[in-house]
């Protein structure tokens, strides 16, 4: 399915390669984290060339690209991780240095539904682009995880890199899995690899399926929020930007073979951010529904971050309501691109979720 889209003449020849330039291939670019960290690097290294390389399912967006879709530094690849054919060529193509690997499905609702494709692509697509790194003996590959493949623990505890996977859902088992294969292109073969596990992002650009922009955008066209069970479970949050410079660091500074957390022990229950949430509209007529819960929902996930902060000097800058009122404020101007999103696929499956969730909690 690959084909290009934008900007490959230029990114070959603009004459300013120099040594400190990479080439860095980012899989799932067009997605909510992947789009932040692409116009994160190219700002940080206006040296580097940035491929990006993404299915373009119905989380990935090109329109999360506009502001840097121009730079002679950044090209645009369609293609499935999962293809053979499609991460060979481009791999031949371009001969990255790094590939920073966020290519996923990501929506635990969407995976108990349809675990398929979740397999398929997060974990078969895995073990392709490893093999095609390996061949192409790349400088290092840094795996995109989750803290979902600790599993649900109590309060008061808190998850470590050695910590057992215990993952409940599909979407967490994909992940982990992966995460195994990492660890085996590093063990049998030597890869030069990191695995990054973030707690759970907010900021741009985040699919409105998502429980922060759901709750944002629901609040400003007067629609109820939906909240899962009784709302006690307990998620922590960080600013998407935080975890692009944690993974930043381990790109560039992480020991090969290390899994490194990123969290901020920001925590919330979930309806406490809902109602936190509410309150920033103060007049919305928005109101919480509780709705049928998650199958197999975990209660809390947590990690703990003193090795990335010891070894790579990261820590999170952004403070959690500050960094609320920004996304706030980015979503209300950026209304028209919801809008564009929930016209299509999303809001027949937002719509399929919810109301059905509805009637079966009443
Ligand atoms: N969002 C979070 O809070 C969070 C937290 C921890 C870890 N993660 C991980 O970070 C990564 C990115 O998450 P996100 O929230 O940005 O996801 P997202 O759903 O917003 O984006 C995923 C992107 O991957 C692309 N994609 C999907 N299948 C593909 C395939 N087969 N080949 C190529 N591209 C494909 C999609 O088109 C989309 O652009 C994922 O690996 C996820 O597991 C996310």
């Amino acid at each position: 399915m690959a084909n290009y889209v934008t900007g490959l003449f230029n990114f070959f020849d603009d004459g300013e390669s120099n040594t400190s330039s990479k080439i860095v291939l980012v899989t799932g670019g067009a997605g909510f984290i992947g789009s932040n960290f692409i116009r994160f690097l190219l700002k940080k290294y206006p040296d580097y060339k940035i491929i990006n390389f993404d299915k373009l399912t119905y989380a990935g967006n090109l329109n999360n690209l506009v502001t840097i879709e121009e730079n002679p530094h950044y090209v645009f690849v369609r293609g499935d991780v999962a293809n053979v054919k499609d991460v060979k060529n481009v791999f031949e193509e371009f001969n990255p240095h790094f590939v920073v690997h966020f290519a996923a499905e990501s929506h635990v609702d969407r995976s108990i539904l349809n675990p398929d494709i979740f397999l398929q692509t997060n974990i078969l697509g895995t073990q392709n682009l490893l093999n095609h790194a390996r061949e192409h003996q790349i400088e290092k590959f840094v795996q995109i995880s989750t803290d979902e493949v600790y599993g649900s623990i109590g309060k008061g505890e808190s998850c470590h890199e050695e910590s057992p996977l215990c993952p409940n859902n599909p979407y967490a088992a994909s992940k982990a899995s992966a995460d195994f294969l990492i660890r085996v292109a590093h063990q049998t073969y030597g890869q030069r690899v990191n695995i990054v596990r973030s707690c759970n992002n907010y900021g741009t650009y985040q699919f409105p399926e998502k429980l922060i922009p759901v709750m944002i955008y629901n609040s400003l066209i007067n629609e109820e929020l939906p909240v899962y069970g009784d709302g006690r479970n307990i998620r922590e949050w960080i600013h998407v930007e935080d975890n692009c410079r944690a993974i930043d660091l381990v790109l560039h500074n992480g020991r090969s073979g290390e899994i490194y957390n990123v969290g901020t022990g920001e925590e919330w229950e979930n309806v406490k951010l809902a109602e936190f949430l509410l309150k920033q509209f103060p007049e919305s007529k928005s109101h919480i529904q509780f709705v049928l819960d998650r199958q197999g929902h975990d209660f809390r996930y947590s990690v703990k971050t003193d090795k990335i902060k010891k070894e790579l000097g990261w820590k999170p800058q952004i403070d959690f309501k500050e960094g609320i009122e920004q996304t706030i404020l980015w979503y209300k101007s950026h209304l028209d691109w919801i809008e564009q999103i929930n016209s299509g696929e999303y809001m027949q499956y937002f719509k399929e979720t919810y109301e059905s969730r509805l009637t079966e909690s009443n």
